[in-house]
């Protein structure tokens, strides 16, 4: 400890310090702290000075309605065209609607026409009918979305769910049925890759946004990736390779600026389940497993995910479980 003397010079010293800390100092320090605290310590010299700052500059904008982040530069997709697969039903028609809200252009990409038509006219985008199993129907969708705008978003929501056993109880012949296992393969993880190829080509080609953006790819996986149930031996593989390739793709697609993200749904209330009676007491039983909220998920909390990924400039190479903290157990 120095004398009084010194102490209060130390003090006078810091003080001026602090006060004349020059804005780009300031600005400096407000980039190195990962979020927005308006508050924080500042220890100087050998005294131990706590200080209260509030940085304002490039942050928040505190009224007294509420915060505007001055700060963050979501990715425009207004007057761009967006592709979702399986967007005439659940969630891909939840996210549809989100991103039309937001001013895209949607494509819907599907095999259901009825529902994919209708969808359609009340977003104002168009409907395309495609098995995401054939190259010629992803590149026809691709195709009408840069008619109607630079194509800067996917969303692969299309997918099948599937549930066998790995061995029955009788010969070879009651083993788990290997062409069903390939073709929930085919749809859930081959489609969702070569709509990611085709669509990202397209992508590459568009004038780049800020900061050399061109799109965001968001891709649908499953907490069956994870915590895979008895009989789903070919759904959670199909969904954990769409897991394991959305950081790699996002390396491959960096360099067209282009981030990918996937989003793994726990148990969302969609036609997925089926209808009627029983599908009803299906779910009511499944949703008992939900840790908070003890329901269902909507297709429009997951929409809201998917868009939050679309949108915000610097969400890549990650996949978000939206599930309500379930883990599923074995059956
Ligand atoms: P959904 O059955 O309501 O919608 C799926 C859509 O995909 C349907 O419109 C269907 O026609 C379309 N589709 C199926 N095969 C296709 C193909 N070969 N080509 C083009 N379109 C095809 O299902 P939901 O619930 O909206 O599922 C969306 C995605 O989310 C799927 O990938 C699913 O595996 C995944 N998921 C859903 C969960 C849920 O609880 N609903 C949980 C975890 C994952």
């Amino acid at each position: 400890m120095g004398t009084q003397r010194e102490l209060v010079d130390q003090r006078r010293e810091n003080r001026a310090m602090v006060e004349g800390w020059p804005p780009c100092q300031l600005d400096a320090l407000s980039r190195r702290l990962a979020g927005p605290p308006l508050v924080y310590r500042v220890k100087l010299g050998d005294v131990g000075v706590a200080l209260g700052v509030a940085l304002v500059e490039g942050w928040a904008a505190v009224s007294s309605v509420g915060v505007t982040l001055t700060n963050l530069a979501p990715m425009d997709i207004n007057g761009a065209s967006a592709i979702v697969t399986g967007g005439a039903s659940g969630i891909g028609a939840a996210c549809a609607r989100q991103l039309a809200a937001k001013g895209a252009k949607v494509v819907i990409a599907d095999l259901q026409e009825d529902k994919g038509n209708e969808l359609a006219k009340e977003i104002g985008g168009a409907f395309c009918k495609v098995d995401v199993t054939n190259t010629d129907d992803i590149i026809n969708a691709v195709e009408m979305a840069k008619s109607m705008g630079p194509l800067r978003v996917l969303v692969n929501s299309a997918g099948i769910g599937w549930a066998q056993r790995t061995v029955g109880r009788g010969g070879y012949d009651t083993a788990a049925n290997l062409d069903a296992f390939r073709k929930v393969l085919a749809i859930n993880l081959t489609g969702t890759f070569d709509c990611i190829r085709i669509a990202a080509t397209a992508m590459s080609q568009t004038e780049p946004l800020a900061h050399g953006e061109r799109g965001a790819i968001v891709n649908m996986a499953s907490a069956a990736a994870f915590d895979g149930q008895i009989g789903q031996a070919a759904y959670s593989a199909s969904k954990g390779g769409v897991v394991g390739m959305t950081l790699p793709i996002a390396r491959d697609l960096s360099a067209v600026g282009v981030r990918v993200n996937t989003v793994a749904p726990g148990l969302i209330d969609t036609p997925i389940y089926g209808e009627g009676e029983n599908s009803e007491a299906f779910k009511a039983n499944l949703e008992k497993g939900v840790l908070f909220p003890h329901r269902l998920g909507s297709p429009d909390e997951l929409a809201s995910m998917v868009v939050e990924c679309v949108t915000n400039s610097y969400m890549n190479a990650e996949t978000i479980r939206v599930d309500g903290g379930i883990r599923m157990p074995p059956k």
